[in-house]
């Protein structure tokens, strides 16, 4: 593992805008025009080797967008990428597949990400081909190590997904993610659609295999004591912007924004003595098609200081390590 203090991962004013044209008779009859849903509007943010930065919001707000914009599995709209000290906003094809290995993700919902034809012996056949290996009886000696690595027995090696537990398909997941040997994981809610006592097991897996072989995890969640449980830094995200990073305990005792303040007083408290007044949050999650001007979060904010905060966007300030994007700071 390369020891170096340069982050493995840096995204600079970051752009996805999804365009969603209407037909020529929905704009002439019913008046409807083109939108664009501005799903991650300019995120900066950095994420260092070896390290688990959650990234927490609710749902709508970006999060699997932006964890799908930064491996390539959307086109960006604008915006700089770099992995490794190495610019790959707009790669070629070489350099594509090599980020392709390098990077990987496991996805939410385990079962509609296994293409439930296949055996798991083919669904793992896969990523070793990208990697190069062609060898009948390596392919089947590195299968069954990985089911070991992953918790699952290699007796299982030609049952299909349905055949097993959700747990079980997430272990199936994070085999095929490492099956191509990555430095780098963004796990999309992994543990979201798993009973507790499962989401505990896999949670404790992804752990292990992080030190094991030396990952750097983007972990997206919308569950906080997840996130407060796996995260080294947490990135708070609304409506497409990022609103407040910081080291998890930092972020869970001092929360700056007042969007992470409402998030946090809605969950029971991890510390007892910091016992937090709920703040109940008026209005609902505007829509990223027509999103307010200035600070996305004002038209709900209950320390909204005026026109400064309808008008002007606040930058993500760097406040000691605190990261925080409000005009209050
Ligand atoms: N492929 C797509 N086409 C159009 N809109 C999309 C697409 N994917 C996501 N969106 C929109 O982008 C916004 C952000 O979605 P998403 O990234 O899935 O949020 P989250 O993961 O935080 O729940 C939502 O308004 C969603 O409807
Ligand atoms: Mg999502």
């Amino acid at each position: 593992m390369k020891e170096n203090n340069a982050p493995l991962l840096e995204v600079v004013d970051l752009k996805k805008y999804f365009y969603i044209r209407r037909s020529f008779l929905a704009r002439t009859l019913a008046g409807a025009r083109d939108q664009v849903i501005k799903a991650v509007d300019g995120v900066t943010l950095r994420i260092n080797r070896g390290e688990t930065l959650g990234l927490v919001g609710e749902s709508g707000c970006g999060k699997t967008t932006l964890g799908r914009t930064i491996l390539h599995l959307h086109r960006a709209t604008s915006g700089k990428i770099v992995f490794d000290g190495q610019d790959i906003s707009n790669p070629d094809r070489k350099a594509l597949s090599q980020y392709r290995r390098r990077a990987q993700i496991v996805f939410q919902n385990p079962y509609a990400s296994l293409n439930p034809r296949k055996t798991v012996r083919q669904i793992l056949t896969i990523p070793l081909r990208n990697r190069g290996v062609h060898d009948r009886s390596q392919q089947e000696a590195e299968i069954v190590e990985l089911l070991n690595r992953v918790g699952l027995n290699e007796r299982h090696i030609d049952s299909y997904p349905h055949q097993f537990s959700g747990g079980q398909r997430q272990r199936i997941g994070l085999a095929r993610a490492l099956a191509m040997h990555p430095e780098f994981i963004v796990a999309d809610e992994p543990v979201s659609s798993l009973d507790v006592s499962v989401q505990a097991q896999i949670i404790n897996l992804l752990e292990e295999l992080q030190e094991e072989f030396h990952l750097t995890y983007l972990f997206i969640a919308h569950d906080l004591s997840v996130i407060y449980y796996v995260s080294d830094r947490v990135a708070v995200m609304y409506l497409g912007h990022m609103v407040e990073v910081a080291p998890t305990r930092e972020l869970f005792d001092r929360p700056l924004h007042p969007y992470t303040q409402a998030l946090l007083s809605a969950i029971p408290v991890v510390d007892r003595e910091a016992r937090r007044e709920r703040i109940i949050l008026e209005g609902t999650v505007p829509s990223p098609i027509d999103p307010p001007p200035g600070c996305r979060f004002a038209p709900r904010c209950p320390q909204k200081k005026g026109k400064v905060c309808e008008h002007e966007t606040p930058p993500l300030r760097d406040l000691g390590g605190h990261l925080v994007a409000c005009h209050l700071y």
